[in-house]
């Protein structure tokens, strides 16, 4: 008998299709994430799990999976859903889909930072609603790239991708922050490694594409925004949990720093009514870093390739080891 597969979520055909010639597989397929409760449900004595970032994968859900679960593959690039040690005690794999997202994921974040220096969606927004008068020599000005000092938190293969094409805008210097050094990588962009509070005291652009674990939560806390220039520019695509969001909108508010362009937030989907929403100088998108259209059907396949070879037991193309 075939392994039995539950996916939490509709995702492309192709994928699903590549599952079924070796796994027997059960999905969700309502409109939004799977309940927690269907979860619990559906996962009961099934040998894989393909799941999203949207959900929490604990011992709750490992206990009631039980002793048949060998592989857990999620559609991201981000683990932080994933009890990871919780899951490796218990010898299931993990596979996960770096490098396929890498290249949108660096394209939206550079969207992002220009949307939000430009001022793209306020200058959208007074066109269309009576604002624009006349050309003005200092109207909608926001802080261009050109000589400027990119910062970027967090120097893995989207941060790096993003160095590269921001290099295009011709920057005085590129620096950043990570654990190991990657001086390699480094040489081969003309980056420069600097110490956190180097970055955040010298950049004019901040870019935050590192992963959330225990020791980077609230990386961005009240200290960290007052040690930024008061012109900057902080964006982040990674993680909400990264930012002390409340210390966030008191800098934002009180012009602590310029502005602010968010793909990811605390908790997601951000409250209608909630501050940021309120500030001029910050652009909110809803967690959109990998949605290009062949990057997510991509992303699909490389959930159901780990899970099959996981389950071949030979090279997983994407395990995530911790
Ligand atoms: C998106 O945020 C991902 O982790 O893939
Ligand atoms: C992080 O995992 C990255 O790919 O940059």
């Amino acid at each position: 008998t075939k392994p039995s597969v539950y996916i939490t979520r509709e995702v492309n055909k192709d994928a699903v299709d590549l599952l079924k010639e070796h796994c027997d597989v059960t999905s969700w397929t309502g409109p939004g994430p799977v309940p927690r409760d269907e979860l619990l449900k559906n996962i009961e004595n099934k040998n894989g799990l393909f799941c999203m970032l949207t959900d929490k994968i604990d011992s709750t859900v490992l206990d009631k999976a039980g002793k048949n679960l060998k592989v857990i593959a999620t559609m991201s690039v981000g683990f932080d859903h994933l009890d990871t040690q919780e899951i490796k005690k218990r010898g299931i794999k993990m596979g996960y889909t770096p490098d396929t997202l890498t290249d949108a994921t660096a394209e939206l974040s550079v969207a992002l930072l220009l949307a939000t220096s430009r001022r793209l969606l306020e200058a959208n927004q007074e066109a269309r609603t009576g604002g624009w008068k006349a050309w003005s020599p200092f109207w909608m000005c926001g802080p261009g790239l050109k000589d400027s000092t990119v910062g970027i938190v967090g120097f893995g293969r989207i941060g790096q991708q993003i160095a590269r094409i921001l290099k295009s805008f011709k920057p005085k210097r590129i620096i950043y922050y990570n654990r190991s050094e990657r001086l390699r990588e480094a040489q081969e962009i003309g980056a420069h490694r600097v110490n956190f509070d180097e970055l955040l005291a010298q950049s004019d652009f901040i870019t935050l594409v590192a992963s959330l674990t225990p020791e980077t939560k609230n990386l961005f806390d009240e200290s960290a925004f007052k040690k930024m220039k008061s012109t900057a520019v902080f964006i982040n695509t990674s993680r909400g949990g990264l930012v002390d969001q409340d210390a966030l909108v008191n800098a934002l508010q009180n012009k602590i720093i310029w502005g602010a362009g968010l793909d990811v937030m605390t908790p997601e989907p951000l409250p209608l009514d909630h501050a940021l929403y309120k500030l001029k100088n910050c652009v909110i998108l809803p967690h959109i870093g990998s949605a290009a259209v062949e990057t997510r059907n991509e992303m699909g396949l490389v959930t159901a390739r780990n899970i099959i070879a996981a389950f071949k037991e030979e090279k997983m193309p994407y395990e995530l080891i911790v």
